[in-house]
């Protein structure tokens, strides 16, 4: 089985799978202009860091197309707005500001040419190049990972836990943590893969499992309190997460819940990896702390699938939270290892099962 597709392209419009009625039903939305694709990133219709990147791309794209089939070129200062508006729609993901950086740069130096034919073709060409390359960057970071794995972990098949989704719903590709999942799983080295439901939004429960089962990966679902049990007993080689924002000391936001994990796999001294294409780095920040952190509406976390299951109390819903390297035994991009500012190389966790090459 092929691995699904979130987004189809099309020059004037953007199907987007929407990812709130998986696994039940493919329901696909349409964009066809930039203020779609927002609603449909800060509804969740899609989500994960590089196809938010990806699919903001295209909502810059489709605006100026718009703009241009009215017969106007628009201006500088349009674009910036543009860009802003697509910015807003979630705080966390760095990528998403960087590929519409991608994207208003590409305008500028064609809107000097003014010629409007060759600035839909060049934005559009710039978009599609940004989701091909991020399937690209995930390919390779999978490469890295298990020569990473095979030379500090060695083992006849991994058992490995994850969290949240990371796979072909997340990104242009076969995914980050799950893209080495992938890798595993074709060359005979997987065992399992537990994937924890990831509350309130499931992307584990709903997304991961169904993307993993498609494709007849072996997984098996965990409720997200059950982890530190599965690694008392023994039954977790290694955790591997993405990202969504990493500073320069090599801080993690990654889904909440990612935190808690890594406090578990140093406790048991288990290996943590964190995959992550270098879109998700942002050179301006130094702490963890810096990170903006979204929060989320409450009705996440009241209700299920329309049916409440609190009575309507305060709640707090913070979306992300922020792992420290100090609990990261591996940060693996597209280029291999991260090691962050070297100031702050000796911050990062070792452990005996696994040694850091
Ligand atoms: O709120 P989401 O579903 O967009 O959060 C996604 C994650 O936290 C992923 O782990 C992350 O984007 C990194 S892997 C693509």
């Amino acid at each position: 089985m092929k691995k699904v597709v979130p987004i189809k392209v099309f020059r004037h419009r953007l199907l987007i799978l929407d990812q709130r009625k998986l696994p039940q039903e493919m329901v696909w939305f349409e964009a066809q202009r930039a203020a779609d694709v927002v609603y449909a990133i800060r509804h969740m219709l899609l989500r994960g860091a590089p196809l938010i990147g990806i699919a903001a791309a295209y909502g810059f794209y489709l605006e100026i197309y718009h703009e241009i089939k009215k017969g106007r070129i628009p201006t500088l200062a349009f674009a910036k707005r543009l860009k802003q508006s697509l910015d807003k729609s979630r705080p966390t993901a760095i990528n998403l500001m960087w590929a519409t950086e991608l994207m208003l740069e590409a305008f500028r130096k064609l809107r000097e040419k003014n010629k409007p034919g060759e600035i839909v073709n060049q934005l559009f060409a710039q978009a599609k190049f940004i989701q091909e390359d991020d399937a690209q960057r995930c390919a390779q970071m999978a490469c890295e990972a298990l020569v990473y794995l095979e030379k500090n972990l060695p083992r006849q098949k991994y058992r490995v836990l994850t969290h949240c989704n990371t796979g072909a719903l997340a990104t242009g590709g076969i995914g980050t943590a799950l893209g080495l999942i992938r890798l595993l799983q074709q060359k005979g080295k997987l065992a399992m893969v537990y994937v924890g439901e990831t509350r309130p939004y499931l992307q584990g429960a709903r997304l991961t499992t169904w993307e993993l089962f498609r494709e007849k990966i072996p997984v098996t679902l965990v409720v997200d309190s059950m982890a530190a049990f599965l690694m008392q007993k023994a039954e977790v080689d290694v955790v591997v997460v993405g990202a969504d924002r990493i500073t320069r000391r090599g801080d993690v936001a990654n889904k909440i819940g990612t935190y808690s994990l890594s406090v578990l796999a140093k406790h048991h001294q288990i290996p943590f990896l964190v995959l992550a294409p270098e879109s998700t780095y942002d050179g301006r920040l130094t702490f963890g702390h810096e990170i903006p952190i979204e929060e989320r509406d409450a009705h996440e976390v009241l209700s299920f699938h329309g049916l409440k299951v609190s009575p309507p109390v305060k709640v707090k819903n913070y979306s992300f939270d922020i792992t420290p390297r100090e609990n990261i035994t591996a940060i693996i991009t597209e280029k291999g290892l991260f090691q962050g500012e070297p100031a702050f190389s000796s911050a990062r966790a070792t452990s005996p099962s696994i040694s850091i090459s």
